[in-house]
């Protein structure tokens, strides 16, 4: 088998306002920025990212569908979809690829409805609190996942 190295990135609904939401939750940048900076931790890691963000949960859902394939691993950050919808959870349970949660702030010390997440179950693993530093530690985790 050739290299497994092909990671999509999939944001959900909200993401593409960071800049505008809250920067004591969620950092100062800007989603375009963030996305650039997921690029560069991926490419030194000899992985390659492919960048989806929508509102629109059907749209999340489809490309979810469409990863067969097309991708060796997942990093899924939904943001409010997290906390209930299933619909997202079956589809990531379609997609079945080793895949990795992570959320800029740090859902488990937030209101107590961000405590749940529909996906978690299904993930290697849930890092959240970590600002974009959390990618790098999600792409670093999947590495590790695809060179075993
Ligand atoms: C988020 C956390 C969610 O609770 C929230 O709804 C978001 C962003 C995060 O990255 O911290 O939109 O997923």
């Amino acid at each position: 088998m050739g290299s497994r190295n092909r990671i999509e990135v999939m944001h959900g609904v909200n993401l593409d306002q960071l800049g505008r939401r809250d920067p004591a939750l969620y950092g100062d940048l800007s989603f375009d920025k963030l996305e650039f900076r997921i690029e560069g931790y991926a490419r030194d890691l000899g992985l390659i990212a492919r960048l989806f963000q929508t509102n629109a949960e059907s749209e999340f859902v489809e490309h979810l569908h469409r990863l067969d394939g097309i991708a060796d691993g997942l990093i899924v950050n939904p943001g409010a979809w997290t906390h209930y919808a299933w619909a997202i959870r079956d589809a990531l349970e379609i997609a079945a690829l080793p895949t990795i949660e992570v959320h800029l702030s740090d859902v488990e010390h937030r209101e107590e409805w961000r405590r749940t997440s529909v996906v978690r179950d299904l993930c290697l693993t849930t890092i959240s609190g970590r600002g974009p530093d959390g990618y790098r530690d999600a792409l670093v985790r999947l590495k590790e996942e695809l060179d075993r």
